[in-house]
């Protein structure tokens, strides 16, 4: 009821402001990295297994894409991430030292259930999930599990889950890299105080929002947005054209910048908003490259930047600046720009933000 949202218009915009909170408390109690955050016996599973195949559908799934960016760097384990009604019924290549993990907000989406059911039937006993629902189907199924603590999520268009899965999933590629060998106490200690401070720098992308709104008055004109970003901001490009779409029913896409060239540039005019997401990392001077070839074409740049990477506004580049260069963590300050973004579009467009046409909040059929 309106009393629950507080000073906010809409669920959404409430659970965006919350990120800073649930995050904190999905890190809660996480003093040190161990496998046994994950459940009793993690130990043994992690030493087993040498790859992951991770499962989701929706937003779910472009949290597992980041992790496969995570993992593959920092843990030197191999990941497969799959959409849930893809693999469920496609003809795969088993393997019984496979690291499932499933991811859901809900525990009870019908595709990732069978999926993950689908995998065990072809004999991979070690099951992972990072789950939002303590009670549901998923982790009942699961042998280990993470809870986040996103709490009761409402806008149908995820967004604190969404956080909320990749701080975990992150616990979860420094876990694996410790019994893997590849994590030495400093980079252990480093890591859990940048964890720790992802409180306050999400409160910092968050007081970004009225410049935001600025840009939602020239995107709620438009019928069409590309996003682009470039490795492990690549899958945050791909959940910022989602929220855009699934709430303002913009037509967006998303691209990694370097496949530009093999078609979108094609779509791109005066008329094309182009979002990019340009923190300073070893991409960088690549990236800006692809921007020139956006500029050359007419196409209008909304850059999400940070402090270091060296990018001015000017004609037909408009910059916001993320406080800080969050280096690994990145992606999780960045989606919380897009998530305002695509939030301001739709209330300027006048859409139900909460509960836009045709979606469900959770799929419990096929
Ligand atoms: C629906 C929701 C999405 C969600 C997806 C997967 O499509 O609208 O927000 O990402 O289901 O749901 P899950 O509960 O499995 O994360």
């Amino acid at each position: 009821g309106a009393a629950e949202l507080g000073p906010y218009r809409h669920y959404m915009q409430k659970e965006i402001f919350e990120q800073p909170r649930v995050i904190g408390d999905t890190l809660e109690g996480v003093t040190g990295i161990m496998p046994e955050l994950f459940g009793d016996g993690a130990y043994n599973v992690f030493k087993q297994i040498d790859r992951v195949l991770i499962l989701a559908c929706g937003t779910s799934y472009y949290s597992g894409l980041t992790a496969k960016y995570w993992i593959e760097s920092v843990a030197k384990i191999p990941v497969n991430v799959e959409i849930a009604s893809e693999y469920r019924y496609r003809d795969s290549v088993p393997h019984p030292n496979t690291l499932v993990v499933t991811i859901s907000q809900s525990g009870e989406t019908a595709d990732t259930l069978a999926a993950l059911k689908h995998a065990r039937s072809l004999g991979m006993e070690h099951t992972l999930t990072i789950c939002n629902v303590a009670t549901s189907a998923m982790v009942r199924e699961c042998k280990l599990a993470y809870i986040t603590r996103a709490g009761v999520e409402v806008g149908v268009a995820s967004t604190k889950a969404f956080t909320t899965q990749l701080a975990a999933l992150f616990l979860l590629t420094l876990s694996l890299a410790q019994v893997n060998g590849r994590l030495t106490d400093e980079e252990e200690e480093q890591h859990l105080k940048a964890m720790r401070h992802l409180p306050v720098a999400i409160s910092a992308v968050l007081a970004l929002e009225p410049q935001i709104i600025a840009w939602s008055e020239d995107f709620a004109r438009k019928e069409n947005a590309l996003f682009l970003g470039r490795g492990m901001h690549y899958p945050i490009a791909l959940e910022g054209a989602l929220k855009l779409k699934e709430i303002s029913y913009i037509h967006a896409e998303a691209y990694p910048a370097g496949e530009l060239k093999h078609g979108p540039l094609a779509l791109v005019t005066e008329e094309m908003p182009v979002v990019t997401i340009a923190p300073n990392d070893a991409l960088i001077e690549k990236l800006k490259s692809n921007m020139q070839e956006v500029r050359a074409r007419g196409g209008q740049l909304y850059v999400f930047a940070d402090v270091d990477s060296r990018i001015t506004s000017g004609e037909g580049v408009h910059v916001i600046r993320l406080p800080e260069h969050y280096g690994l963590l990145s992606p999780i300050l960045h989606v919380v720009s897009l998530q305002l973004l695509a939030y301001h579009s739709a209330l300027a467009r006048g859409t139900d933000v909460d509960k836009p046409r045709n979606l469900a909040k959770s799929v419990t059929v096929e």
